[in-house]
């Protein structure tokens, strides 16, 4: 089974899990600039790939499965078989703004984020006239050089924003990893799939 890892500190997570899980794969903890570590008796190969990147190797079956958080997964929309809540890397996705400021209904909304796909569904719900402006980090400087009046985006700790004088407006979504499965592979790998799959889920149900 080819498995994509996100790179950091949740990718980290997730492979303690999948080892606790009787996939491990000693070599993956070496200090190394590899990305490819391959077990062949407990039958898995790990790629380190970008968070963001996740989805697409396994949609387009580079990889068997993989753990993406649902941001990505609400954002690009794979076609993707989703089997678990993995329970980790939980966030939420919010619209944050400049503490003691309001949003003007009168005037179309600019609106900072890495996420424009979320964001347009959201407030087309409202039916609310918006302005997209894609960044791909930072997005917290946007409302505070008055580039944007609001951000749409991930708040973990909530520490971000405090340190930058942002407040919560709104929550849109909770977030937190999943597990993936390419349709094709979910078909022809069947057992090992859903076996890696229950001993993830009986991990992930223990306190
Ligand atoms: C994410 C997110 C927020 C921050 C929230 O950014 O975009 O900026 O984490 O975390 P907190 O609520 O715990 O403070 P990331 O660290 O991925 O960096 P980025 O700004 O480059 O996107």
């Amino acid at each position: 089974m080819n498995v994509a890892l996100p790179k950091g500190r949740l990718g980290e997570q997730v492979y303690s899990l999948l080892e606790r899980a009787g996939y491990p794969c000693p070599s993956i903890r070496e200090e190394n600039r590899k990305l490819v570590f391959e077990n062949q008796s407990a039958g898995v190969r790990y790629f380190w790939v970008k968070p963001s990147d996740v989805a697409i190797y396994v949609e387009r079956a580079a990889a068997d499965i993989g753990i993406a958080g649902r941001d990505i997964l609400l954002e690009y929309r794979p076609e993707v078989y989703e089997l678990a809540d993995l329970g980790m890397g939980r966030c939420r996705m919010c619209v944050a703004g400049r503490k003691g400021t309001r949003e003007s209904r009168d005037q179309t909304l600019r609106v900072a984020t890495k996420f424009p796909n979320i964001a347009k569904r959201y407030y087309s719900a409202q039916s609310r006239d918006i302005d997209i402006i894609k960044l791909h980090g930072s997005i917290e400087l946007a409302p505070l050089l008055g580039l944007s009046d609001v951000i749409v985006d991930i708040v973990e700790t909530g520490k971000t924003l405090l340190e930058n004088d942002l407040e919560i407006r709104n929550t849109i979504v909770p977030i937190s990893a999943r597990l993936i499965a390419n349709k094709v592979s979910y078909k022809f790998k069947h057992e090992e799939i859903t076996r890696l799959c229950q001993q993830v889920d009986l991990l992930c149900s223990k306190p």
